[in-house]
């Protein structure tokens, strides 16, 4: 069965289980100051509409980091059932447990450590399962959509939201134009960056329904916004995932900061909502 302690690939957030303490501060910075951020926030509202929770309904929010989802949901919703937030990381669960208690939700949460791809909870518990950013990070996502099902009431949910990596792009003054560098922050910010266009045939292969989608376009131009917060951890994680040394890390970070400064920023990826209705 696949585990994410087979993974052998350079992608530093499906490593978090084995991760170095800088690493993880640098991922839970970017985690949080992306949960802060207006686009996540609408992305958010958007599926918690569709979703249209009642106050009965059980909720796994998997891949949960720092929480950010689970910490969003109990401070909107009004669910009578603690929340249920799985990682594989130890140290972002600890926090995400700390950051509950400061928000006062702690009471609606319970954090725990887990694998997507063998969550052990028995079947049928949830009514909701939420994938916020997990599945581009697993060694297999289809086993993970299964894991969903087997977890998900009949006829429960799941959303899996995440980007389409492969349209990710910095634009610098590169002859490729950031080409090669874009290459080099796939491999280490992603492991699955084209899954979200297998989420059709996903769904269908794996037990769900596909009842809802959305796209968006995450695109700063000029000036950096929603990337603004990536830029700090390319200094620690490229060189960590072994595609920059330090200096060239520093150095390409230190163009794309002076380029938003000047006004000639480009970033842009393709992110997309998909919610899924599992089938007998
Ligand atoms: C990009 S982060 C998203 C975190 C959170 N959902 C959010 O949006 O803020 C990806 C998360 O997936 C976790 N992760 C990666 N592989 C996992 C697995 N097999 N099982 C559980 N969590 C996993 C990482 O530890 C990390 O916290």
């Amino acid at each position: 069965m696949s585990k994410q302690a087979d993974f052998t690939g350079r992608d530093v957030y499906a490593r978090t289980f084995d991760a170095d303490e800088v690493s993880l501060a640098s991922i839970a910075a970017r985690l949080e100051a992306r949960g802060r951020h207006r686009f996540f926030d609408q992305v958010i509202n958007d599926y918690m509409d569709v979703l249209a929770l009642s106050r009965n309904e059980s909720i796994l929010d998997l891949g949960c980091g720092t929480g950010v989802i689970a910490r969003a949901l109990a401070k909107r919703c009004d669910i009578k059932e603690r929340i249920t937030a799985i990682d594989i990381s130890a140290h972002l669960v600890e926090m995400g447990a700390r950051l509950a208690s400061k928000e006062g939700v702690a009471d609606k949460i319970d954090f725990l450590v887990g694998d997507a791809h063998s969550i052990v909870e028995p079947q049928g518990r949830f009514d909701v399962v939420i994938m916020h950013t997990l599945l581009s990070h697993v060694v297999d996502p289809a086993t993970v959509l299964r894991e969903a099902q087997r977890l998900l009431r009949p006829d429960g949910r799941v959303v899996v939201f995440d980007g389409d990596f492969e349209s990710l792009t910095y634009a610098t003054d590169a002859p490729d134009g950031g080409a090669g560098t874009d290459r080099l922050l796939g491999v280490s910010g992603h492991t699955q960056g084209r899954v979200m266009r297998m989420m059709p045939r996903q769904f269908n292969e794996n037990g769900f329904r596909l009842e809802w989608s959305r796209a968006y376009v995450a695109a700063d131009i000029g000036r950096a916004d929603f990337w603004a917060s990536s830029l700090p951890t390319f200094r620690t994680l490229l060189p960590k995932a072994g595609v920059m040394s330090e200096q060239e890390a520093n150095e390409y970070v230190d163009k794309l900061e002076r380029a938003s400064a000047n006004g000639q920023f480009f970033a842009s990826c393709n992110f997309y909502t998909t919610i899924g209705r599992r089938l007998d």
